[in-house]
Parts: C-alpha cells; sequence; structure tokens
C-alpha cells in the first residue's frame, strides 16, 4: 500500500485507506504521519520517528544514511560523540534541501567526559559543524555523578545551545531521583525497546511523568525479524516484520529511531504511517516479551 499522508483529487490520505476495500484498515483511524512530533515537556517538538547512525561508518555510508533518509521525509537523526560519525551527520544535513531548523538533531556526552562536560559538548557541537544540537542526552548514568552531571546539562540548556537535555539508560529508579532533583527536568529518556523487550517500569514513570520514552534499537538489531507472531501480525496488513515493530513502537507512544545504511530499508522502515495496528494484535505484540 502506498504512504497516504497525501492529498489525492481532494481525498485526504485517511479517507483514501478508509475508502480502499481491500484495505485490513479500513474503518481504523490512521493518525500518525512521519511528521508527528511528541510536545517535550520544555514545549519542544520532537519528530516520534527518526533515523539512528550507531554503527554507520564515518564518511560516506553515514553521509549517504543521512541524505537517504532525509530525502525519504525523515526529520530526526540521533548520533552521538561514541559512534564518530558526527562530522559525517552534521555534513549530510548541511549540504542537503532540508532546512537545519527542520531537522531534529540528537547526541550524547560519553561517560569518560563527565569532569569536562562544557568541552565535550562544544567538541560534538564542533564535530557537527552547527550551532546549537536539538537534543544533548547524557548516554549512560555513572552512578554517584548524576546530579552533578545534570547540574552541567542544565547549564548547556540556559546557553541555548542544547535546546532540551535528556538522559539515556536511566533505570526508573535513576530517573525517579533525577526528576526530584532537577531544575530543568530530563525531557527524554531513550532506553533500549522493541516487541522483545523493554523495562515496564521505565516506560510507567515516562509516561506519568511527561518525559518522552525514546525506543533505541526498536528492530532488536535486526534479530528477531522472522519472529511467528510478528510475522503473523505483518502477514495480516501486509507490511514487513520491520515495519509492524516500529509500528507497535509508534502506537506506545514512544519515540523510535530505527538505523539502517541501506537506502532501501531506510524508505523501507519510513513507510509505517499507512496502516494501524489493531487492539487485538497490539495485544497479541505485548505479549511478545512477556
Ligand atoms: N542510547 C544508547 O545507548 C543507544 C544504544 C543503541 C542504539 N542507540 C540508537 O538507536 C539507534 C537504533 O538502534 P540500533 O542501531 O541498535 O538497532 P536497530 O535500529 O534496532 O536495528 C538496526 C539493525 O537492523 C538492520 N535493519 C534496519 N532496517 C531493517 C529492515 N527494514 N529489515 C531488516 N533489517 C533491518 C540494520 O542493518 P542495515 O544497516 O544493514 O540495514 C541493523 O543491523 C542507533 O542507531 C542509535 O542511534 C542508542
Amino acid at each position: 500500500m502506498r504512504r497516504v499522508d497525501l492529498t489525492i483529487n481532494g481525498l485526504d490520505a485517511k479517507r483514501l485507506v478508509l475508502l480502499c476495500p481491500s484495505s485490513p484498515m479500513r474503518g481504523v483511524a490512521v493518525d500518525l504521519s512521519i511528521n508527528s512530533t511528541i510536545t517535550l515537556n520544555n514545549g519542544a517538538a520532537m519528530p516520534r520517528f527518526g533515523l539512528g547512525v550507531y554503527q554507520t561508518p564515518i564518511g560516506a555510508p553515514t553521509e549517504n544514511a543521512v541524505k537517504w533518509a532525509l530525502a525519504a521525509g525523515y526529520r530526526h537523526v540521533d548520533t552521538a560523540r561514541l559512534y564518530k560519525n558526527e562530522v559525517s551527520v552534521g555534513k549530510a544535513i548541511r549540504e542537503s534541501d532540508v532546512a537545519r531548523e527542520d531537522v531534529f538533531v540528537t547526541t550524547k556526552l560519553w561517560p569518560t567526559d563527565l569532569l569536562h562536560i562544557q568541552a565535550a559538548f562544544d567538541r560534538s557541537l564542533a564535530h557537527l559543524d552547527l550551532d546549537y544540537v536539538d537534543l544533548y542526552l547524557i548516554h549512560f548514568p555513572v552512578p554517584g555523578r548524576i546530579s552533578a552531571m545534570w547540574r552541567s546539562m542544565e547549564q548547556l540548556a540556559a546557553s541555548g545551545k542544547a535546546r532540551s537535555i535528556g538522559v539515556s539508560n536511566f533505570t526508573s529508579r535513576q530517573l525517579g531521583s533525577l526528576l526530584r532533583r532537577a531544575s530543568v527536568p530530563p525531557s527524554v529518556n531513550q532506553v533500549r525497546a522493541s516487541v522483545f523487550g523493554y523495562n515496564k517500569a521505565t516506560y510507567a514513570l515516562c509516561q506519568k511523568e511527561g518525559v518522552a520514552f525514546e525506543a533505541y534499537s526498536p528492530l532488536h538489531r535486526g534479530k528477531g525479524l522472522d519472529d511467528a507472531v510478528v510475522t503473523e501480525v505483518a502477514a495480516r496488513y501486509k507490511k514487513s516484520t520491520a515495519q509492524v515493530l516500529l509500528r507497535w513502537g509508534l502506537q506506545k507512544n514512544m519515540v523510535v529511531i530505527p538505523k539502517s545504511a541501506r537506502e532501501s530499508r531506510i524508505a523501507e522502515n519510513a513507510d509505517v504511517f499507512d496502516f494501524e495496528i489493531s487492539e487485538a494484535d497490539m495485544a497479541r505484540l505485548n505479549a511478545v516479551s512477556k
């Protein structure tokens, strides 16, 4: 089925799907698009769907991946100092037809830089060759140092060069403790989450406290794409199993950032906005990780 965030002959996308007699989506509202955003607790808009570039090599592979993604409609790229490809991410954005302000760029602080957070941030910004990042994350919690690190993160937010700040790989206990002490609450917790598992307590806390729950490895790193339940659901919607995994995350109110370095998969992964997984099938998928 074609993507449906279009208007054709005066009919909007949702109506086209609803009118299509063979559509498994008949009668179901389709209300997400690749442009959908989540409003963060500081008022910033974060695209619900983005490209991850972990393990995408610096140079042409990352530049191409980002350019293909932007051409396919992605407006969100997730990198990190650790990934060593910030230079290529920034170059691809600058060389694309998409304006800087229309792309949401995330990078992350690696724990070894915990004593030099401002310098680490400045280095990431220099590598990206951007004036600001949309989101800066503490990549991993460092027990005993979280409060001190967060104060530096708050200063980066105050400078305006990190438009939003957040955390990654924080447990519900670590996030709860930070939320109680922070002057500026974290806007995002980026954690591993897919149909095959995620931390339910962290998810619940994020939903309750208005911290965006960002799912990394939403494709389970490509393992499990032959799972029987996911395959059965995918067949029902005439979608790939990868697409079902991503759509599940979106319908769980997660931000999803699949990684691919291949043009065809980058397009395939973005083609998840013309169907909606029914409640019954969401329940089947939810049971996979129980
Ligand atoms: N904060 C953290 O600690 C943390 C940790 C891990 C990841 N992340 C972020 O989250 C992003 C995504 O996570 P991830 O890279 O770990 O894993 P992922 O997105 O779950 O899976 C990526 C793997 O799936 C393959 N793949 C992609 N699309 C596919 C498709 N349609 N069909 C079949 N295989 C497909 C990719 O191979 P090809 O490239 O060959 O297509 C790659 O091997 C990362 O890139 C990174 O930005 C953050």
